[in-house]
């Protein structure tokens, strides 16, 4: 299929199985692959997610896709998975209107997991080499054990019939596509205001891991997105609003 994009998706590899389509990108990118080259697969054998977890990946029925994206050198792409998500935000709109984003890197459906990006770089010199990585669960109906509560898919919400998972990568493509120019051109506060709005945390009281995992969680409200893409909360123990760059999020119970 081709895509009504000017640069993203071409050229692009399909294949059957792959370990991870981040790790295939990758390797395709260091043997000279475009700014905008694509890897899909039916299924990934070894699906990564944020912060060592696994991406299930086996269904077959679920979109699992990387691209290949050449910033110029010295720009700052701190932000780049946010800008991703604007972009993936606004291309299921067309099925989902309500779907909003979980800083940094979440798709949810009413606090369900329907797709989740993976951003990885290298540097070559000066000039950042980096695979931007999502999923989006698509056909799946079933999710085995904890997934069943927390993870969505199209197909779990919407009515009508679900869309072929090439009728949603050409939705989304497009719209990434724009949502990357925009970011290029003017950094992360040029999105914003199509991030803000749409994201599940702002306003709400949230558990924050600035850790990694290794220490406690702290208790806070989140405030908004600062124009550099950090998360901006106000301790629940009153201290002054604080910035969170990385980490994990979550809404409290
Ligand atoms: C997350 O929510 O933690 C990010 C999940 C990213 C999963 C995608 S599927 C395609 C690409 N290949 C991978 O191994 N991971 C990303």
């Amino acid at each position: 299929m081709s895509f009504a994009t000017r640069w993203l998706g071409r050229p692009r590899e399909h294949w059957a199985e792959l370990g991870s389509t981040n790790d295939r990108a990758m390797a395709w990118a260091r043997a000279g692959a475009p700014h905008g080259a694509l890897v899909t697969a039916d299924a990934q054998t070894a699906g990564r997610g944020r912060l060592g977890r696994a991406w299930a990946s086996e269904s077959g029925e679920d979109l699992y896709v990387s691209a290949i994206l050449r910033p110029a050198p010295g720009k700052a792409i701190g932000a780049l998975g946010l800008a991703v998500g604007v972009g993936l935000r606004e291309g299921l709109a067309r099925w989902l209107p309500a779907a909003q984003l979980k800083w940094p890197n979440d798709v949810l459906v009413d606090g369900r997991k329907l797709g989740g990006i993976l951003c990885e770089a290298r540097w070559v010199g000066t000039s950042p080499e980096v695979v931007v990585g999502f999923g989006v669960n698509v056909g799946r109906a079933l999710f085995p054990g904890p997934l069943a509560q927390s993870a969505t898919s199209l197909r779990r919400e919407l009515e009508a019939a679900t869309p072929s998972r090439e009728e949603v990568l050409a939705q989304l493509l497009p719209a990434l596509e724009r949502a990357l120019d925009a970011f290029f051109a003017g950094g992360f506060a040029a999105i914003r205001g199509r991030y803000e709005p749409h994201c599940a945390l702002v306003g709400r009281a949230v558990l924050v891991d600035m850790s990694n995992g290794a220490g406690p969680k702290e208790q806070a409200t989140a405030l908004g997105l600062a124009d550099d893409g950090a998360l901006l909360v106000a301790p629940a123990d009153g201290g002054p609003p604080r910035r969170v760059e990385s980490g994990d999020v979550w809404l409290a119970p």
